[in-house]
C-alpha cells in the first residue's frame, strides 16, 4: 500500500487529483484547515497537524496555495516535518515561466521551488499554464458588467483533470527532478477566449481589450508563460465553456 498526502487536495487542482489518486492499492490523505471525510486536518502556516498527517506517507503532493507570498513560508514548514517523517519523494505543482515574470505570487513559485530543489527528500517539480477554471473565473467574475475585458495577453489554458492526471503519473514513478512543462492545445488571445466563453454562455456583451503597461505584463504579453505547441493538453477552452456553461 503507498500512502500519499495532498496538500491542497480540497483545492481546484487537489479535488480532480485526488479523485484521480484513489484507486486500490493506494492509501490517500488530504491535509485541509477544514474538517471532512478523509481529511487530516492540518495548517502549513502554523504547522500544526503535519506530523500526524505525515505519519506512515511516502509521497508527499504539494498542491496548497496561499495565493499570495505566503507560500515559501509554508513550504518550508511542510518540508522540515517531511524530513522527520522521513518522506520519499515530495511531488510540487508550480507555474510555467515563474522566474521570467517579476510577478509577487511567481516570485514566491520560483522560491518554493528552490527550497524543494535543494531540501535532501527526493523531489519532482511540473509547472503547469492556466487552468481553464482561472480564465473562465476571471471572465465569470465580470458577469454583472455591462462588457466583457479582456487583457491585451495571449494564454495557453490547460484542463485541469489533465494535470491531475500527468500528477498521477508522476506520483507513480520515481523522483524526476524539474520534468518538462504542461500546457493546453492552443495559444490564444484572451479576447478570443472571452469570444469563446461569450459564445457558450450565450451572451453577446461588447468586448474591450486593456493595454497595461509595465514590466510585470510585459513578459505575459511575450508569452513566456506559455509552452511551445503542441501542448500536451488535450481539452480546449471553448469545451472547457460549453460544458461549464452546460452545468
Ligand atoms: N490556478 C491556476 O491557473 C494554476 C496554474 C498552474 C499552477 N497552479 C498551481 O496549482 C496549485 C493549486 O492551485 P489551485 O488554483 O487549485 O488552488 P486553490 O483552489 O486556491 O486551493 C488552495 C488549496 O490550498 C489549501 N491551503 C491554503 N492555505 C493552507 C494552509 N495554511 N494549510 C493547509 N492548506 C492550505 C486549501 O485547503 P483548505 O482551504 O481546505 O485548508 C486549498 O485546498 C497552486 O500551487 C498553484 O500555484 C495554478
Amino acid at each position: 500500500m503507498e500512502t500519499i498526502l495532498v496538500t491542497g487536495g480540497t483545492g481546484g487542482l487537489g479535488w480532480p487529483t485526488v479523485e484521480q489518486l484513489n484507486a486500490p492499492g493506494r492509501d490517500v490523505r488530504v491535509l485541509s484547515r477544514k474538517p471532512g471525510p478523509g481529511r487530516y486536518v492540518g495548517d502549513l502556516g502554523t504547522g500544526s497537524g503535519l506530523a500526524a498527517a505525515l505519519d506512515g506517507v511516502d509521497t508527499v503532493l504539494h498542491l496548497a496555495t496561499s495565493r499570495g507570498i505566503k507560500d515559501s513560508a509554508q513550504t518550508r514548514v511542510l518540508l522540515s516535518a517531511a524530513r522527520a517523517a522521513d518522506i520519499r519523494h515530495i511531488i510540487y505543482i508550480s507555474i510555467v515561466g515563474v522566474e521570467k515574470i517579476p510577478y509577487f505570487y511567481y516570485r514566491n513559485k520560483v522560491e518554493c521551488e528552490r527550497l524543494i530543489s535543494e531540501s535532501d527528500i527526493p523531489w519532482t517539480i511540473l509547472r503547469a499554464t492556466q487552468f481553464h477554471h482561472f480564465v473562465g473565473g476571471f471572465f465569470r467574475s465580470q458577469r454583472r458588467l455591462p462588457a466583457l475585458f479582456s487583457l491585451d495577453v495571449p494564454d495557453q489554458p490547460i484542463a485541469v483533470e489533465e494535470v491531475a492526471a500527468r500528477l498521477v503519473e508522476l506520483t507513480g514513478a520515481s523522483p524526476a527532478g524539474r520534468v518538462p512543462d504542461i500546457g493546453g492545445p492552443e495559444c490564444l488571445p484572451l479576447s478570443e477566449l472571452g469570444r469563446q466563453w461569450q459564445l457558450a454562455h450565450g451572451t453577446k456583451k461588447r468586448q474591450w481589450t486593456l493595454h497595461i503597461p509595465g514590466k510585470t505584463i510585459r513578459p505575459f504579453q511575450a508569452g513566456h508563460h506559455m509552452t511551445p505547441l503542441p501542448g500536451a493538453g488535450r481539452k480546449s477552452f471553448a469545451e472547457y465553456a460549453a460544458e461549464e456553461a452546460g452545468r
